[in-house]
């Protein structure tokens, strides 16, 4: 198992460029599956959930090759609707794959989804909605769905889910008649999953907004998309510059989409400047506190950038009050940050922290629980007094294509053994 070693007190100044999302081209991988036809995706980042996502499918007969930033999948030869427990309990976003398999062979058979371990992470609403639409789901150890015709059906979303959102769009593309998904997730990545179906034939309209449409159609083709920039990397340099009093300029990056994150900087004191698809971040002298600040489905602050923010906001000027409202324990980086001089306070429900700022953080050895919880360790490692090892790195190359080498690249000590 691998670790970054850092050694803190560099101020990171530089150009970075950021790759596509994670969370954006996952749900394309489970839709390459539908067409029976080549799907070119650029702009894929070349992380761990890419490489699993692209072995899931080379399991169902498609064929798969990725030269540097560019997938090419042609599901032609695509016969099996079986994912093995290996592939599926590595990556939550497998669950998304029970849309893409019902659609083109009205079976799929997988086990339950893995991922990082942020709490209960329940699937009641994807099952929910699928059933909705002439789907039978046994649940035992592992799902097995069968439809004789997906039938598309107006579906309420108790909570605007992303994983639920997308399963759906993947069953209603090339169900019969029309899929009305009514309090949708709104995030940016389902914007860009229906451009992705939408270049192979589909037909979906609303995404973005808390009403989607999908009319059903009988044959979907080949599709050439490049993948939107990952929103959540962009936020974690950012808050390396943040937090090292440095300044960092990203290329590559929509500005619009990081709204909620460019903001909660600027209440930092952070002087930010968006051109076109290029974002500048300026640390100030010393971080202000945020005095509250909350987690929010989009357009709200986002759930993946609580733990980078924290470690931000630990060595801020005063008080500031996170809360996470998206996960029941979303705080595996709490106890790191604590162990190199943090002093958060972290409330009974797990989900309320109160973070006193420090001047200093000290280098520690620390362990990484989940990705976004390994982020938030290395940012701290940045700004930290001496030497910090961050272990289990697994969890970070889930969703951070080689942290190491970027952040070397703008002044950092920072080397992965
Ligand atoms: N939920 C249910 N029932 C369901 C589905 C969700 O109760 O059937 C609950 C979850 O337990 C959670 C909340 O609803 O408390 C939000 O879950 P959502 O379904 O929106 O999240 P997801 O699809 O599982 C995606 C991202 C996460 C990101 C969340 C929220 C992918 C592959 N994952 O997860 O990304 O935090 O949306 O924005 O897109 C990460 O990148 O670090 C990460 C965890």
């Amino acid at each position: 198992m691998g670790e970054y070693h850092i050694r803190g007190g560099r101020r990171l100044r530089g150009e970075l460029r950021v790759r596509g999302g994670k969370n954006a081209v996952l749900p394309m991988f489970a839709a390459m599956i539908l067409n029976g036809a080549e799907c070119v995706l650029h702009n894929c980042p070349r992380i761990r959930d890419t490489f699993i996502s692209a072995e899931i499918l080379r399991c169902l007969g498609c064929k798969v090759t990725i030269e540097g930033n560019t997938v090419v999948v042609n599901s032609s030869g695509a016969r099996d609707w079986h994912i093995p427990e290996e592939l599926s309990g590595e990556m939550r976003s497998s669950v998304i794959f029970m849309g893409g398999l019902l659609g083109r062979f009205g079976q799929a058979d997988i086990s339950y989804p893995g991922g990082c371990e942020l709490g209960t992470r329940p699937i009641d609403m994807h099952i929910k909605a699928l059933a909705a639409m002439g789907t039978f789901i046994e649940t035992g150890e592992r799902l097995l769905c069968q439809t004789k015709g997906l039938t598309g059906a107006r579906i309420p979303l108790q909570f605007p889910s992303v994983g639920a959102t997308e399963n759906i769009m993947l069953a209603a593309v090339l169900a019969k008649g029309q899929t009305k998904i009514c309090n949708a997730a709104r995030e940016p990545e389902i914007v860009d999953l229906q451009g992705f179906l939408n270049g192979m034939g589909a037909d979906i309209k609303g995404a973005g907004t808390d009403t989607i449409v999908i009319n059903g159609v009988e044959k979907l083709h080949s599709v050439e998309y490049c993948a939107m920039p990952d929103r959540i990397v962009a936020g974690t340099y950012l808050a390396a510059a943040a937090i090292t009093g440095g300044e960092l300029w990203l290329t590559g990056v929509t500005p619009s989409d990081l709204i909620p994150v460019t903001s909660a900087f600027t209440e930092m004191g952070c002087r930010i400047a968006e051109v076109e698809n290029t974002i500048t971040l300026k640390a100030p002298g010393r971080l202000h506190r945020i005095p509250h600040l909350a987690t929010h489905p989009h357009p709200g602050f986002p759930t993946d950038m609580q733990a980078p923010l924290t470690a931000t906001l630990s060595l801020a000027e005063g008080t500031s009050v996170v809360k996470e409202n998206l996960f029941s324990s979303r705080n595996g980086h709490i106890i790191g940050l604590q162990r190199m001089g943090a002093d958060i306070l972290e409330m009974q429900d797990n989900r309320s922290f109160v973070i006193r700022g420090v001047e200093n953080l000290q280098g520690a050895t620390v362990e990484a629980t989940d990705l976004r919880c390994g982020a938030a360790l290395i940012l701290a490692g940045l700004a930290a007094e001496g030497n910090t090892v961050v272990k289990e790195s697994i969890y970070v190359e889930r969703g951070y294509e080689q942290i190491e080498l970027a952040l070397q690249k703008v002044g950092a000590e920072i080397s992965f053994k």
